[in-house]
């Protein structure tokens, strides 16, 4: 068995290293759902206690509910879905190691937890305060994500001093629990170190802006493999402590991946200092601003050598992804050199435009990375900003403000700049974009699929 757990594992590891490009991550996730069958076959065969009917029923059932809500969600909505399911492995990892506690022979009579090693009784309360602070983290993450505004009960220092409470709350509970001979008051520490935690779990998401959520997803996802692995230890089962242990820093280098392209530190992200406080306050603040149809910005494109598309999040919310294909192809074949600009945090998760873009196959080598295309947009006839904000607001290279110091993509030094956007509102920083404003930024106030498809009719009519 122990060769299946290790084919496991190297194919787990083959999966994510697959998952590093677009061109090969479907493959990736094809490998790493191979890895998961065989992990959760070979533990089934490796325990001597089990029901087999469960375990089949178990994985069709849930393998059915989870390709179900896979298809139906939108690209749009991946970062609540991936919320949802950290707080899913969260709570299966304290679960394990709460079942561990009924079924041990070893903590039959009057054994502590304590009695059976230290492993066990580190890991077995961790497992569980870890587990339920994902479980209730990352829901009230989802709820944020989905719109819904939360507040935390306590203010300032309050707020501070109960989250240390619970705290404290747990390390007692979790003493008590692993220190106890009697089965009863075993079970009942658990119960109430599980409550305590999730309590945690919470309140300590509440207070973080509704905005910072795809980096707590992200810590949570760190969290949800910490909890995995801590589980492997109270099991004894090692492809749980290796995958555990993968899932936790690859969550932890993509949480710090995050906050350095935004140019954060995590702790200002999780004590809040860009939250929902600094949403559109000065948004019908400009002046000067020039709008166009597609019908002249389809005579601009005509004299273009070269162009270069932005996309944002309002690519995905209008799912735009096809017809700015349509045109980037038109364009080169009407002779321009077309790219596509794509910035670290466009979008609402990591390689979000990517991952859009590919549904169209949009063909790799015009995918350019902004540290390579930014010294480009100099010598660019004109930029197209499809539903991006933030990543092209020159109020980044200002010394203060909510992005201050984040790396754009130098737009406003193209000849002409172009932004499809529906309004003026403000992107997810909440704050003004001197950008719109400038002498050479033409706005088209339309939906962006309404937009390109506009702009596509009229170069098709061009000669
Ligand atoms: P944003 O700054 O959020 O701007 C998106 C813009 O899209 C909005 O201003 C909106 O304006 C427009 N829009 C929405 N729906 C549209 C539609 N149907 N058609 C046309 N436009 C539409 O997006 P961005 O520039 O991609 O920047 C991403 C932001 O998310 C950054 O601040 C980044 O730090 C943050 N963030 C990203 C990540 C990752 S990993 N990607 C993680 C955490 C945070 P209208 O409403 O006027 O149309």
């Amino acid at each position: 068995m122990i060769y299946l757990y290790l084919l496991a594992t190297v194919l787990f590891v083959f999966g994510i290293k697959k998952l590093t490009s677009v061109k090969t991550c479907q493959l990736g996730n094809r490998i790493s759902e191979l890895a998961m069958l065989i992990a959760v076959v070979t533990t089934a065969l490796v325990m001597t206690k089990i029901s087999w009917p469960i375990v089949i029923a178990g994985l069709l059932v849930g393998g059915a509910i989870g390709a179900l809500i896979a298809k139906r969600t939108p690209t749009t909505q991946m970062p609540e879905m991936v919320a949802a399911l950290n707080g899913f492995g969260g709570v299966s990892s304290a679960l394990v190691a709460m079942a561990f506690l009924l079924i041990d022979d070893r903590l039959k009579g009057e054994a502590s937890l304590w009695s059976t090693g230290v492993a066990n009784a580190v890991s077995t309360p961790a497992t569980v305060v870890i587990g339920m602070v994902t479980l209730t983290g990352s829901f009230v993450a989802y709820f944020k994500l989905s719109g819904k505004k939360l507040a935390h009960p306590f203010a300032g220092s309050q707020r501070h001093m109960a989250h240390a409470v619970l705290g404290l709350g747990c390390i007692a509970l979790g003493a008590w629990m692993v220190m106890t001979g009697s089965h009863t008051q075993m079970t009942i520490s658990t119960i109430l170190l599980a409550l305590v935690a999730s309590v945690l779990g919470a309140l300590l998401v509440l207070p973080i802006g509704g905005a910072d959520m795809p980096v707590v997803v992200s810590l949570l996802n760190s969290y949800s493999g910490v909890a995995g692995a801590a589980a492997g230890f109270v099991i004894g089962n090692p492809l749980l402590i290796v995958v555990g242990a993968l899932v936790g820093t690859s969550g932890l280098i993509l949480t710090q991946i995050m906050c350095k392209a935004m140019n954060r530190s995590l702790s200002n992200v999780l004590l809040g200092g860009m939250g929902e406080e600094t949403v559109a306050k000065d948004a019908k603040d400009y002046k000067s601003i020039k709008s166009a149809g597609p019908e002249e910005i389809a005579m601009l494109l005509d004299g273009a050598s070269s162009v270069i598309f932005v996309p944002g999040y309002g690519l995905a919310v209008a799912q735009a992804q096809h017809v700015v294909r349509e045109l980037a192809d038109l364009l080169t074949k009407r002779g321009a050199n077309v790219r596509y600009a794509i910035h670290p945090v466009a979008g609402r998760m990591p390689g979000h435009m990517n991952v859009l873009l590919a549904e169209s196959d949009v063909p790799y080598d015009q995918l350019w990375e902004m540290e390579r295309i930014n010294g480009d947009f100099k010598n660019t006839d004109v930029v197209i900003v499809v539903g991006a904000n933030d990543v092209v607001n020159p109020a980044a290279r200002e010394a203060t403000g909510p992005i201050a110091g984040m790396p754009i993509l130098d737009v406003d030094q193209a000849r002409t700049v172009v932004v499809i956007k529906r309004s003026l509102a403000p992107g997810y920083a909440g704050i003004k974009n001197p950008l719109f404003e400038l002498d050479n930024t033409l706005m088209v106030f339309l939906d962006a699929k309404e937009a390109l498809e506009g702009i596509v009719k009229e170069v098709k009519e061009l000669k």
